[in-house]
């Protein structure tokens, strides 16, 4: 069985797990999700767990992991071959786990005959990774903390499709070094975390409003203001404080305040890695491919727009 989930990149961030074991988050988080980058896994019955990406044997103790806990969900299911291919760099802070833990949920409810709601997807997923509670969805989508592993789940946010686009510039492809995981862990022990926590619960509300008004201008400002206070935890962690911003990091963010300053619609949203993702309309997205290109020619630049929910073949 087969099953293609897209990547997801949150407009209010999911940076912070109340409990580890449930990966219950901190914070609620809103997403769109994005055409351009996907998963595609396929599960059959094996001899025992194998899991191979994009053609290779790799570390597979995260997907053993993933599939004991469905199996305790679920109930016992036999040995699986998992095969993924990532349309996505893996670990570059561009979401693949979100895609990845989203599709081979997914591969495996379809494998075992089960046709659950998303919501419910969505549930078993986040224990995979939190964002792939959120990419089971097309276009908006939103994941409540919840309180306990039964309220904690994603739906759409039913919003009508907008003229949004994101500018994704990969500054990087490598694989991060420091894990979101382990990021989250450090970030929580900023003095400013409490802060940035009750501020991103109004941003949470803020942003619903904005996107059901369609004010593209709103989304981004609020994203722009989330992101950044995410990664400014991560400097000012009491515990090895760190960044993944890089210089060309630095640079993309300068010329993005250009740009407003010039009267084009250019807000920026980072994850775990250096990359930045550039919320703007479709049609002023490749204005800002050539502003970019110009400034920096060695940057890779693709223009995303909402992507489709979870499919199976
Ligand atoms: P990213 O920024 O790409 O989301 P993460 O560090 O959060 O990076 O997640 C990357 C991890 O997700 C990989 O180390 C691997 O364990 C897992 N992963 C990535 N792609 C797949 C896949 N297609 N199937 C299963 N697990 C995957
Ligand atoms: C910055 O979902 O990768 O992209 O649950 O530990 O696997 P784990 O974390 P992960 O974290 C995503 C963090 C983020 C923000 C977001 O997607 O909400």
């Amino acid at each position: 069985m087969k099953a293609t989930a897209h990547t997801n990149i949150a407009l209010i961030k999911y940076w912070g797990k109340k409990n580890t074991e449930l990966n219950l988050p901190t914070t609620s988080s809103l997403s769109l999700t994005l055409d351009k980058f996907y998963t595609t896994t396929s599960v059959e019955p094996a001899n025992h767990d194998r899991f191979i990406l994009n053609d290779q044997v790799v570390d597979a103790t995260r997907v053993h992991r993933f599939l004991d806990i469905l199996r305790q969900q679920l109930g016992d299911f036999t040995p699986l071959q998992v095969i993924s291919e990532n349309h996505v760099p893996t670990s570059a802070g561009l979401a693949s786990s979100a895609s990845a833990f989203a599709a081979l949920t997914g591969a495996v409810t379809h494998e075992l005959g089960m046709d659950l709601p998303k919501e419910e997807l969505s549930r078993l997923a986040r224990r995979g990774s939190g964002s792939a509670s959120r990419s089971f969805f097309g276009n908006f989508a939103m994941w409540h903390k919840g309180i306990d592993d039964a309220s904690s789940f994603a739906e759409s946010l039913n919003a009508p499709e907008l003229p949004i686009a994101l500018v994704v510039a990969e500054v990087c492809d490598a694989p991060k070094k420091i894990t979101s995981t382990e990021g989250m862990k450090r970030a929580i022990t900023s003095p400013n975390y409490d802060r940035w926590l009750s501020k991103s619960a109004n941003q949470f509300i803020d942003m619903q409003h904005a996107i059901l008004d369609q004010d593209i201008d709103k989304i981004g400002a609020l994203a722009e203001d989330n992101a950044l206070g995410m990664h400014a935890l991560n400097l000012t962690a009491t515990r090895s404080p760190f960044t993944y911003f890089t210089d060309k990091t630095q640079l993309i963010l300068s010329l993005i305040q250009d740009m407003r300053h010039q009267g084009i619609l250019a807000y920026a949203t980072i994850d775990a890695g250096p990359n930045v993702k550039i919320i703007t309309t479709t049609q002023e997205a490749p204005k800002i491919v050539t502003i970019l290109n110009h400034a920096i020619p060695s940057l890779k630049l693709e223009i995303a727009q909402s992507g489709p929910g979870i499919s199976y073949d």
